[in-house]
């Protein structure tokens, strides 16, 4: 690389020495000497299962109080502790409807019968022997964002606890297609319902048409065995869908001509549209975006930041995400960097000097269908205010004076709604 090529990298974006400058520079007598106490002595020894440093030990999901001793519900992954798009098996959000069952992989069996040629059944290592995909994708609960139901604004939301019902892994498993291959599907078979061996026997109704496009029966998170949490030892992945029609610890899929209209998915999982209609069957998640640097209940200094944030959505590819330093007035184009897959959680960030003056900041994201997320105002306008779920709107964060973060979405019009006063089922989420 000739010189003027380098000068002109070092030059990409801020001038030289503009991020050093804000934290003061370093003079020569600050330069350490000596060794530290690390240096004196042995560190620890090989191990065989890795653990984290214990100083990162408040890197946790969060579960609301009203939830740690019951085992339906659901807890969020600590979107603003983490980089990059993939989150740790150990911090991928929960639901759960009966607790998490303890499957022994030696006795797991998966069933596929119903409209077919030749019902099956497969063990784990049978599964493990056919050909297998590897996809970053993300999964959301449908519930995610139901904070932003919340009138007025809970001023404690976090980004957790605003979209943290969203997590990324890198999937692996045997596509659905080639199974139903193997048994042959008869003519008329147009929906599969899928079982999990959960205490809930949690079962939903899964389009054909979907299951043949890219559905996998996925074995494998992030490298190694999926988490028990995460449906130990067989789930389904349902690129881009709810996470809830994601069966986890799949034992039998019925190959039938109708849904079978099950708990799961008539009690809750339904929409409820501000002309009172209820939809059921809505899978597809909308584009969503957060900023996940500076966000709420962070506090921040005067000068240069890296807002950073996350955006994904069902329909596709992210395109571009757009930021606004001025309450959403004007919008500007944050970086996107290259994600693995289209229905891949896409870390966006942008660089950004705060003057120390108040500001609300937001984020919003376009897929490649062209769809994108609504204001508050837009929102509501066509879903219900007692609704749960698919909440996509624009999450605004309003930074003070004083460099404190807190939500900065606005107080609407109509009656005040709190998730407590719902009289449904919900997510079971925070109440
Ligand atoms: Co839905």
């Amino acid at each position: 690389m000739n010189r003027r090529k380098l000068l002109q990298l070092l030059s990409k974006g801020a001038a030289a020495g503009a991020f050093v400058k804000l934290s003061g520079g370093l003079a020569q007598s600050k330069i350490p000497q000596g060794a530290t106490d690390t240096m004196k002595v042995l560190g620890a020894t090989l191990r065989e299962y890795g653990e984290r440093s214990e100083f990162e030990k408040d890197v946790i999901r969060y579960i609301s109080p009203n939830l740690r001793s019951r085992h339906t519900g659901a807890d969020f992954a600590p979107l603003e502790k983490l980089e990059g798009i993939i989150t740790p098996s150990s911090l991928h959000f929960e639901r759960h409807h009966g607790g998490v069952p303890n499957v022994n992989p030696a006795d797991y069996r998966l069933v596929i019968h119903g409209m077919v040629e030749r019902p099956l059944m497969f063990s784990l290592q049978d599964l493990k022997r056919l050909p297998s995909v590897t996809r970053t994708y993300f999964i959301e609960c449908a519930g995610n964002g139901q904070n932003g139901y919340r009138n007025p604004p809970d001023m404690t939301l976090t980004a957790t606890r605003s979209r943290g019902l969203v997590s990324n892994s890198s999937w692996t498993g045997v596509p659905l297609s080639i199974l139903l291959k193997e048994a042959g599907l008869k003519e008329g078979a147009r929906w599969l319902i899928p079982e999990g061996q959960d205490a809930a026997a949690y079962t939903r109704s899964l389009p054909l048409e979907k299951a043949l496009e890219d559905v996998l029966v996925a074995y494998a998170q992030n490298g190694e065995a999926i988490r028990p949490e995460q449906g130990y030892p067989v789930r389904l992945v349902v690129p881009g869908w709810e996470g809830s029609i994601q069966v986890k610890w799949l034992r039998r899929i019925q190959v039938t001509d109708t849904p079978v209209m099950s708990k799961d998915e008539t009690s809750e999982y339904t929409d409820v549209m501000a002309d009172g209609k209820i939809y059921a069957f809505t899978w597809v998640m909308d584009p969503e975006s957060i900023i996940t640097y500076p966000s709420g209940l962070q506090q921040i200094q005067r000068g240069f930041h890296e807002i950073r944030g996350l955006a994904w959505s069902g329909h596709g590819r992210i395109r571009r995400v757009e930021i606004s330093l001025d309450g959403g007035k004007t919008w500007k184009q944050a970086n996107l960097e290259p994600a693995p897959d289209a229905l891949s959680v896409v870390r966006f960030k942008y660089n950004w000097v705060w003057d120390g003056r108040e500001t609300i900041i937001m984020s919003r994201a376009w897929d490649e269908k062209g769809n994108t997320q609504p204001t508050q105002e837009e929102f509501f306008a066509k879903w219900a205010r007692n609704n749960r779920y698919h909440y996509n709107a624009i999450q605004a964060w309003r930074i003070g004076a004083d460099g404190k973060v807190v939500n900065g979405d606005k107080t609407l019009a109509g009656a005040p709604a709190r998730l407590g006063a719902v009289g449904r089922g919900g997510c079971g989420g925070e109440s």
